[in-house]
């Protein structure tokens, strides 16, 4: 089983770019179309949040999920979301939910999905105000009665805030604030069958080892966070590519995790010329 994974997405379509210069449509269609070309496609894209841009017009923002919608229907396969901190949960239910993209019902945007090998379980981190991460007693409530439930189907959880510090000041100071990471861990701890955590939000790649298991923070579609451990380095976006996490599955391999950087980087190896000729030279 491979699962996919579209971050922090931020899309506006009114033709305004994201911080002067990033353009989120063509961002996103170049993302699309980088999934389409994986071979096998994914059996499921998860799209973790931050799928619109919080300051657009209210407008806009609606324009801007209906949108997405129709780009990431042009998936492969089926793709689900949960909402980050610039998502409105309202006008994300209501663009996303006629196609079983979030849950059509009120409250949090949450899943559990239990028809693959490998379970997955969305949470909605976002809290009342502010960007930090939130799981309240209801939330966490929630995601123990399920783990609980089904103690030996092997499962993976999806958010949209990391519980864990990345070590870059200022993505901390700014990003990692987030009520209840202490007990998402102790939650994780005491049901094994978790193998792994995924998230977005600090808009690039960063793993540890959370309460056993693998956390990863993925990338983000249209701009990623600068790479700068020095205390005082301030807040500052490159323009690195972008690359799409994957995870592969199996029972006797367990749950591994790839990067796919976003782009084009020519044929495909073995089928072309050149490629041969690098092999016969490196006598492959
Ligand atoms: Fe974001």
């Amino acid at each position: 089983m491979i699962v996919s994974q579209l971050s922090d997405i931020h899309l506006r379509v009114d033709g305004v770019p994201l911080k002067d210069v990033i353009d989120s449509e063509a961002a996103l269609k170049a993302a699309v179309a980088h999934v389409n070309r994986m071979t096998p496609p994914p059996d499921i894209v998860l799209v973790t949040g931050d799928l619109v841009q919080r300051d657009s017009p209210e407008a806009v923002r609606r324009r801007s999920y209906a949108a997405l919608v129709d780009r990431l229907d042009r998936l492969p396969c089926r793709w689900v979301a949960i909402p980050g901190n610039h998502d409105d949960r309202d006008a994300m239910r209501e663009a996303l939910a006629p196609g079983g993209h979030v849950p059509a019902h009120e409250g949090f945007l949450q899943h559990d999905l239990d028809a693959h090998p490998l379970r997955l379980i969305g949470l909605d981190s976002k809290a009342d105000d502010g960007n930090q991460g939130h799981l309240c007693a209801e939330r966490l409530g929630w995601l123990e009665a399920r783990l609980a439930a089904r103690p030996d189907h092997p499962t993976l959880i999806f958010l949209h805030h990391p519980p864990f510090a990345t070590g870059v000041g200022y993505l901390d100071q700014h990003y990692h604030r987030f009520k209840g990471a202490s007990d998402l861990a102790a939650i994780i701890g005491r049901h094994r069958q978790v193998r792994g955590l995924i998230c977005g939000h600090v808009h690039r790649a960063a793993q540890c080892c959370l309460a056993g298991v693998l956390a990863s923070a993925a990338p983000a579609v249209p701009f990623q966070m600068s790479l700068d451990f020095s205390p005082a380095a301030p807040s500052s976006l490159v323009r690195e590519p972008s690359a799409v996490p994957l995870f592969r599955w199996s029972d006797d391999g367990g749950l591994i995790a790839h990067s796919s950087p976003v782009g084009d980087f020519g044929p495909r190896y073995p089928n072309d010329a050149a490629a041969r000729r690098i092999m016969l030279t490196l006598g492959a």
